[in-house]
């Protein structure tokens, strides 16, 4: 079955999902101009929620794939196969129906309905590379993996000493089929050679975001009986790694909403967000919940093509966006040239000490 990557399709928007605006027929310089007047904030589509870990995790899907990125000193990265999606669409349910509607319409985007979660886009390869260049950790750092579809990114940093790790992804079906079980996948094949974060939290007992992220218990006891790695059942209340770790769903402005709520409200040491800027329409609610959750002092590595056929989106009009707020400082972190353009940029508070 082949999909459609980088958004080269038309896509589905209407009036329902988005604001109606018609991304496809904007020309790059002509909308830079207007970017500020002529986005208006997306319409909260799909309310966000806070997702609880199933106590029984042995619910990885028996005839999943596997996958390990390894580069260079960076711990490897496992996760799931998206061919696992595409093959079994038909069967599956789930209360979205992206399986099957993303299938049928050979999309890896449906606006306002599945917004692409489902495979690992080539950015967040980018930014892994660049991370491992850099030899940045993130030894007891909040982070927010934003939009995180496969969830590598906050992945990386849990292995990597993170002090707690947040992802939100648009579709409640990425987050419980995919991020989860290959965040759950980590922890389980954690071990010694990956274990930078383990000392620090075995033994321990609570961390401080663990009364936060509550856990759903299964009334069946989980028993041990040394299963293949995959099916191994893992108590998330007994992990310390998953215990640093909250999974939300949802629509951002929903979602900046329900984390604002809780007390005291999150900010972000690191916020990573991969190809996340191909809307437009969804600027200003993406800048918002940057804006509302980075720390004072936090930085936001953002990955991203130059520009998203199809959809309209790109790093010229999100940089004109951010400059036309005047919150943010935009730098270059890296730039690709190959193919078409992809880029690592990073966003700090104008008024950041550092910066
Ligand atoms: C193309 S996917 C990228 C997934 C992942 N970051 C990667 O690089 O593989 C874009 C992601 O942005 C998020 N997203 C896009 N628009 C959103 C919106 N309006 N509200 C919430 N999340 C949104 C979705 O969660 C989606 O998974």
């Amino acid at each position: 079955m082949s999909f459609c990557f980088n958004f080269d399709v038309p896509v589905q928007t209407n009036a329902e999902n988005v604001d109606g605006s018609n991304l496809q027929s904007g020309e790059k310089d002509s909308a830079a101009q207007s970017t500020e007047d002529t986005t208006k904030s997306a319409e909260p589509v799909k309310e966000a929620r806070k997702h609880l870990l199933p106590y029984d995790l042995d619910f990885l899907p028996g005839d999943a794939v596997f996958e390990t990125v390894s580069i260079g000193t960076l711990p490897p990265l496992h996760f799931l196969n998206e061919t696992v999606f595409e093959k079994t669409a038909s069967e599956r349910e789930d209360t979205e129906n992206i399986f099957s509607l993303s299938a049928e319409q050979k999309s890896d985007l449906i606006s306002g309905v599945y917004e692409g979660g489902l495979k690992v886009w080539e950015c967040t390869y980018d930014l892994l590379e660049l991370i491992e260049q850099q030899g940045a950790t993130f030894g007891g750092k909040a982070v927010l993996d934003l939009g995180c579809g496969a969830g590598l990114l906050g992945i990386l940093a849990l292995k990597r000493r993170a002090r707690q790790v947040h992802f939100q992804d648009y579709n409640s079906t990425v987050i419980e089929e995919l991020t989860v079980p290959n965040v759950i996948l980590n922890c389980q094949q954690h071990d010694e050679a990956d274990s930078e974060d383990d000392k620090e939290g075995r033994g321990k007992g609570k961390t401080e975001k663990e009364a936060d992220c509550e856990m759903k218990k299964d009334k069946e006891e989980v028993t041990d009986s040394n299963p293949p790695p995959k099916k191994r059942a893992v108590d998330p209340s007994q992990h310390p790694l998953l215990a640093k770790c909250c999974f939300f769903s949802g629509d951002w402005s929903t979602f900046l909403a329900l984390v604002l709520k809780t007390d005291p409200p999150p900010k972000y040491d690191i916020i990573f967000t991969s190809e996340t800027i191909y809307n437009t329409a969804y600027y200003p609610v993406l800048h918002e919940t940057l804006h509302k959750l980075l720390a004072p002092d936090g930085l936001v590595y953002l990955a991203t093509k130059s520009h998203y056929f199809g959809v309209g989106g790109g790093l010229h009009l999100f940089k004109t966006f951010v400059e036309q707020k005047g919150i943010f400082s935009v730098d270059h972190l890296w730039d690709g040239d190959e193919g078409l353009q992809r880029h690592v940029v990073s966003l700090r508070f104008k008024t950041a000490k550092s910066s």
